[in-house]
């Protein structure tokens, strides 16, 4: 079995090289090497490779940044999925991609399932629901992940964020009215090679599913458990409202979503959030300890 794997040196990407790699003969691109906007590319590529499975980890995940430059992230997010798309149908390929949180405005006080309506809430969420609706109308075999609030130990992203910080500064002042799941980039790519083998025994189902850890969080809560498992110094970390972190980019207050039809279908549940964060952050600290404490 041969996959494609796109954007490999993002935070999913980088973690689906080694989910992978045990289920199949893994081709690992990274922008120089594809890139989404450039829909040529897409197509030698694929038909080059002809790969029985296409994992998409590529995407524009500039949230606010995508406010000033919607039609590049059009490009990377919807554009460039339905080239995939349209590939994938050429070949037959299987394409796994994900989308976003970002595709609900969150309002529903309750977990979002699959079906709920979406009503992104800004330019990248737009992109990212296009991105969505543009494979699911090429007809392609195609599996859409949902994820949300996702971090690994390299890349860019919240975890590593609030370490910096807490390492600068005496007090954080942290947005406490979001809720989430901070989902670990590892889980994500352990979930999809789950996918994968599910397809290679003939027990696959097409569509879109919520794949998030488990429980609820803030962005307070998350900035309190990295702040305490990451060591001295410890910061104090202020809860505040959104209104008081203004950012270009709304993002939807209720950002939980419902991840019960993943397990039904897939026998896949993730752990509580608290737990690969706690993970992640042991590990981190191991590589690279406060200083006087040895590794
Ligand atoms: N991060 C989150 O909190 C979050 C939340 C919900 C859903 N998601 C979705 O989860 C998926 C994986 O996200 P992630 O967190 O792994 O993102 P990430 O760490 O930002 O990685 C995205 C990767 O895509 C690459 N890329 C950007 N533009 C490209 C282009 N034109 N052609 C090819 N590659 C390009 C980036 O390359 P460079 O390294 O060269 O920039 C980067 O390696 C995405 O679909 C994202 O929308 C993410």
């Amino acid at each position: 079995m041969k996959i494609l794997v796109t954007g490999c040196n993002g935070q999913v990407g980088w973690e689906l090289g080694r989910a992978l790699a045990p289920l199949a003969q893994v081709t690992s691109l990274d922008r120089s090497e594809l890139d989404l906007a450039k829909p040529d590319a897409i197509r030698t590529t694929v038909r080059a490779l002809h790969p029985d499975i296409i994992v998409n980890a590529a995407a524009y995940t500039a949230v606010d940044k995508a406010e000033n430059e919607p039609e590049l992230a059009q490009a990377i997010n919807a554009q460039g999925p339905q080239v995939l798309a349209e590939e994938a149908k050429r070949c037959n390929a299987l394409l796994i991609h994900y989308s976003t949180d970002y595709v609900f405005d969150g309002r529903k006080t309750a977990p979002y399932v699959e079906d709920d309506t979406t009503n992104p809430l800004c330019a990248y969420g737009r992109s990212k629901l296009d991105g969505e609706q543009a494979i699911q109308s090429t007809g392609c075999r195609h599996v859409i992940l949902r994820t949300a609030w996702v971090y690994a130990a390299r890349g860019k992203n919240f975890m590593l964020t609030i370490m910096r910080l807490a390492r600068e500064r005496p007090e954080l002042r942290v947005v406490n009215d979001q809720f989430g799941a901070p989902t670990s980039a590892p889980a994500i790519a352990d979930a999809t090679a789950s996918i994968v083998g599910a397809f290679s025994r003939g027990t696959g189902t097409h569509g879109i599913f919520h794949l998030t850890a488990a429980g609820r969080a803030s962005w307070f809560d998350f900035a309190e458990l990295i702040v305490k498992a990451s060591g001295p110094p410890y910061p104090v970390v202020h809860p505040i409202p959104a209104s008081e972190y203004p950012t270009p980019a709304q993002r939807p207050g209720n950002s939980c979503l419902d991840n019960a039809k993943l397990a039904h279908v897939f026998g896949i549940t993730l752990a509580d959030w608290r737990i690969e964060a706690q993970r992640i952050l042991a590990e981190l600290r191991q590589a690279a300890p406060p200083p006087g404490q040895k590794a």
